[in-house]
């Protein structure tokens, strides 16, 4: 019978200890390269028009909206970042489809909500969707993720058709990377950085980094000397091999053959790939008769289970489907061998995709003034299958500092980053 590392490799599964890094860290800078030069590219690298450099006044409020995940949420916060009056609800479009109107009232009700508790007059939002950033800080969405059904808003400026439907008034909006990174460099105090990065790894991925405006071919008239934060929508990254389990979950998927990269390694997704792995197995004879056929019964596979189960987790309060799927020992055992390496996979292209950003950046060059990273997001800082942020960070020394010299640091995680790093965008003079 085969191991279940050779039944991953014939499914074209490369397992985290043998993906080739080097060769990946450079096609993701070429991608990013081709991007900045507006040439084909699978990422979009977003000039957000938003520096490093902007000042915040201590005590401000803003009305902050927060869309990316399945539930947007809306509150009022100040810097030193404290939020207050925070509200959780659906994200439009997560549960079934919705038009113009059900979608922009939504958002609309909760800055009526929160309207004449903000002392700054611009609402930020963090919306974390593919979107192209105009100078003014609207963003024009180019295609939904993480599984949104709203077609009629894609091509729109949703921040122009927000403020229509509030009657007028003003807006920043910024992706959760830009926030992310807006956030650190914010509560940096005098520790001293040399370039930032957000990083996102939740129900979806992406990275935002700080580039020199003389690398950013496709703009005109920028000061050469000058530089930007780039929103890079790294999770639509395709220059990599997948597995026959990969293109399973893309089919079925309602944004086929777009964002690889995030499919492979962000929190809407690993649950899937576990699914389509065991269901594979269960064909081939890895798991005994009983089993098989328990796992041809399921339907869906969530990540939250599918982690818990593998790091033999057990979440009080929430039944986990496959605690009654494997009919012995074997069989789960079997099973976790076979979930692990979705996760060592995950950890490893995060971090050889951090490693690309921090080379890309061209700092961190001495180790007294390294790239400050801060990582937010469930995935990475939730799954117990394996220490994910402990993985990451010994493939970084390895691929970074060991072979590179590129210093870099994780930084303490800022609660809240997303809406954190939002309101920094609508205070910033
Ligand atoms: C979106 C990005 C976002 C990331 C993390 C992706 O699906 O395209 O804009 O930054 O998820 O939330």
């Amino acid at each position: 019978m085969k191991t279940p590392e050779e039944f991953l490799e014939g499914h074209g599964f490369t397992l985290a200890g043998d993906i080739d890094k080097q060769s990946l860290i450079a096609a993701f800078v070429d991608e990013m390269e081709a991007g900045l030069k507006g040439e084909k590219s699978s990422l979009l690298m977003v000039p957000t028009f938003v520096g490093t450099n902007g000042k915040v006044k201590e005590g401000d409020k803003a009305v902050v909206l927060d869309a990316g995940g399945t539930n947007f949420r809306g509150a009022i916060v100040s810097i030193p970042p404290h939020i207050e009056e925070r509200q959780n609800q659906s994200m439009p479009g997560i549960k079934g489809r919705v038009g113009k109107e059900e979608f922009y009232n939504a958002f609309a009700a909760e800055v009526k909500r929160l309207e004449g508790k903000a002392t700054v007059p611009k609402i930020g939002w963090c919306f974390s969707y593919p979107a192209e950033a105009t100078p003014a800080l609207d963003a024009k969405l180019l295609r939904w993720t993480k599984g949104v059904d709203a077609p009629e808003i894609v091509g729109d400026k949703v921040g122009e058709e927000l403020l229509k439907r509030l009657g007028g008034g003003e807006i920043a909006i910024v992706n959760d990377t830009v926030a992310t990174l807006l956030a650190a460099k914010a509560m940096e105090g005098d520790r001293r950085y040399s370039s930032y990065i957000g990083f996102i790894l939740g129900t979806g991925t992406n990275a935002a980094y700080v580039e020199k405006n003389r690398n950013i071919a496709k703009l005109s008239g920028l000061d050469p000397d000058g530089s930007m934060i780039i929103n890079a929508e790294s999770g639509a990254f395709d220059k990599m091999a997948t597995s026959d389990f990969d293109k399973a979950l893309d089919e079925k998927t309602n944004n086929k053959g777009q964002q690889i990269f995030e499919k492979l390694i962000s929190g809407a997704y690993l649950g899937t790939i576990g699914l389509e792995i065991y269901k594979a197995a269960a064909k081939e004879g890895l798991f005994g008769a009983k089993t098989a056929s328990a796992i041809a019964g399921l339907g869906a596979l969530e990540t939250m289970d599918f982690d818990n189960f593998t790091a033999k987790f057990k979440k009080e309060g929430r039944d986990n489907v496959l605690d009654s799927i494997f009919a012995n020992a074997d069989d789960a055992r079997m099973a976790r061998r076979l979930g692990l390496p979705v996760f060592e996979r995950a950890a490893m292209l995060t971090a050889i995709h951090l490693a690309a950003f921090a080379i890309k950046s061209g700092e961190g060059l001495s180790a007294d003034e390294p790239i400050a990273i801060n990582a937010d997001g469930s995935t990475y800082y939730k799954t117990r299958a394996i220490a994910f942020g402990d993985t990451v960070k010994a493939a970084l020394d390895d691929m970074l500092v060991m072979r590179r010299n590129v210093h870099y640091e994780i930084v303490p995680q800022v609660d809240d980053a997303p809406m954190v790093g939002a309101a920094i965008a609508a205070m910033m003079k």
